[in-house]
């Protein structure tokens, strides 16, 4: 099939690379001259695990191609929409300039029996308003709603072999032409047995928005749990690894820590309050507040525990930190809890060292006060306190005695709960950890 994709960030630039993979001839568009001319050289404008592979592949295949021009949009029959829907400037909505502004200038291109798919985060409500703007300016054009749950560091693999495809159609038989193209554009991973809904607009915009309300909420709720742990002397880990047993909680997404953040998870628990507030709903997310209160609490506490086991200031101590991304396996620094804490430390004073195996430099482009280096061997040279803050492979295999003799203090504070206590202990490290005895 001729497919368009619209918006190459994360997730179109994935999302052109892996329909190429599967068969089909896609154009990415985008206005950045300098993205398109980084996707066009194969090269992934971000560390993504697997992209690289699949993206030089396709390219080679002929089958895949970038440009700034909407108008390559013609002639495909099915027009993705992946662009950000960002959290507005001091504001919880999200904002939709994007979506608005690319549905806008795909139109003029678009013929009768075509069918735009928004894959974007939205407020529920914005795909039947872009259905009436893309039916009433091309009778016979349609629009469906298929939201994405890829994570970063999965990316590749979540596209390919989702666990579930939802279709927001609408009713009557542009609801079946509409399922119809998708499931051909799907056909590989449908064939795999993948679960797919088809359902409305709303219902399709809102499973999105619920499932990574649930994800925050589980986080956050293990780290209410840390909490009371930390009163009490119970260790969190435990905790949730018994609890983790009762197949109705499930044990993942129920690691305490610093808590979540990234491009999605904090925006869109926010988006998701303001519009249920529009909508005369906001008693029934009020919970959302809480869950966003949870996790920046675990944020201030980590640089509280710094202070305390500097005997109460940081004010030039040497801190090692280790990990600047929202997670493993990324270099995405968007609200990353790791970096807020490392900034947060410098404001109290303390020379903050920072490293991590693929986020300095979107780091340094946020908060350029910090120092940044290259080896963990570097970061804990002299430092009184090391903080693990993105839990990377290379970061829970640290050996206690490789970095016995490189630091002033053997006190390590573990931010994601990654390391094993006894170990660090054993080698002479004083270990404080959120949530842990
Ligand atoms: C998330 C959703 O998982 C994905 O389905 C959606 O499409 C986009 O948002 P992503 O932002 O890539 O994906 O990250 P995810 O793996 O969900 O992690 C989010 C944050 O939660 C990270 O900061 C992570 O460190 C944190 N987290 C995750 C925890 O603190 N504890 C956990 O148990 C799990």
């Amino acid at each position: 099939m001729r497919l368009s994709v619209i918006g190459c960030g994360y997730l179109g630039a994935v999302h052109a690379a892996c329909m190429a993979a599967l068969g089909h001839e896609v154009v990415g568009i985008d206005v950045d001259a300098e993205k398109v001319a980084a996707l066009s050289r194969g090269e992934a404008p971000f560390y993504e695990p697997g992209l690289p592979e699949v993206l030089t592949e396709a390219m080679a295949s002929g089958r895949l191609r970038f440009s700034t021009d909407i108008a390559d949009a013609a002639g495909s029959q099915v027009h993705f929409v992946c662009v950000g829907t960002p959290q507005k400037p001091g504001e919880y909505a999200a904002d939709l300039t994007y979506v608005d502004a690319s549905v806008d200038a795909l139109v003029p291109h678009l013929s009768a029996g075509d069918l735009v798919v928004g894959k974007s985060t939205v407020p529920v409500g914005t795909a039947a308003r872009l259905a009436a703007t893309v039916s009433t300016a091309v009778p016979g054009a349609m629009l469906a709603w298929n939201p994405e749950f890829l994570r970063e560091g999965f990316a590749v693999k979540d596209t390919l072999t989702p666990d579930r495809f939802v279709y927001g159609v609408p009713s009557g038989t542009d609801g079946e032409t509409a399922t119809g193209l998708m499931d051909a554009v799907y056909a590989e991973a449908l064939a795999t047995g993948t679960p797919r809904i088809v359902t409305d607009y709303a219902t399709a915009e809102l499973v999105k928005v619920a499932a990574n309300s649930f994800l925050a909420t589980k986080i956050s709720f293990i780290n209410a749990m840390a909490e009371v742990c930390e009163e009490t002397g119970a260790d969190v880990t435990q905790l949730a690894d018994a609890l983790g047993h009762d197949e109705r909680i499930g044990r993942r997404f129920l690691n305490a820590g610093l808590g979540f953040g990234g491009g999605c998870l904090p925006k869109d628990i926010r988006a998701f309050m303001a519009r249920a507030g529009e909508l005369g709903a906001d008693q029934a997310v009020g919970f959302l507040r809480e869950v966003d209160a949870i996790n920046s609490r675990r944020r201030t506490r980590m640089i509280d525990l710094a202070r305390e086991v500097n005997e109460g200031t940081i004010r030039d101590k040497r801190i090692a930190v280790l990990g600047t991304t929202f997670k493993p396996n990324s270099d995405d620094v968007r609200d990353s809890p790791a970096l807020d804490v490392a900034a947060g430390l410098a404001r109290q004073g303390a020379h903050v060292v920072v490293t991590d195996p693929q986020g300095i430099a979107n780091a340094r482009r946020r908060h350029p006060e910090l120092t940044y280096v290259e080896t963990v061997a570097e970061a804990v040279a002299g430092a009184d306190s090391v903080l693990l803050l993105t839990e990377w492979a290379e970061y829970r295999d640290l050996e206690p005695d490789d970095l016995a003799g490189l630091v002033a203090t053997k006190t390590i504070l573990d931010g994601r709960n990654a390391l094993d206590p006894v170990r660090w202990r054993s080698a002479g490290w004083a270990y404080r950890a959120l949530g842990r005895p």
